[in-house]
């Protein structure tokens, strides 16, 4: 696992993400009340980019079904999406936003 610097915490504002592709995996990174979190970017259910989507109360939900994921888990919430989403560990250093991959 390697950590890679992915944003400055000025570049995403609060309920708000940024999609980064590292290799070839893509990342959302969230942030969530000044906390950052990062999750897989294709939603589980067909292909969409969770960073597009509606982030409300800890979760975001997929812009192309309105499937819901917990950002902090990458739990599923129900119907139309069943399988979770990775998550990956964050790391603030400074104003220095890694992800660990
Ligand atoms: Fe995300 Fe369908 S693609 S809910």
């Amino acid at each position: 696992m390697a950590a890679h610097l992915v944003a400055k915490t000025s570049e995403i504002a609060e309920d708000e993400a940024k999609k980064v592709i590292i290799g070839d995996q893509h990342v959302a990174v969230f942030n969530l009340g000044g906390e950052f979190y990062a999750t897989d970017d294709i939603c589980t259910h067909a292909y969409a980019s969770l960073s597009e989507g509606y982030i409300e109360d800890g979760c975001v939900e997929c812009p192309l079904h309105a499937g819901r994921f917990d950002i902090k888990t990458g739990k599923a919430q129900g119907v139309p999406v069943t399988e979770d989403i990775k998550t990956f560990p964050v790391r603030v250093d400074g104003d220095n936003v890694y992800v660990e991959i």
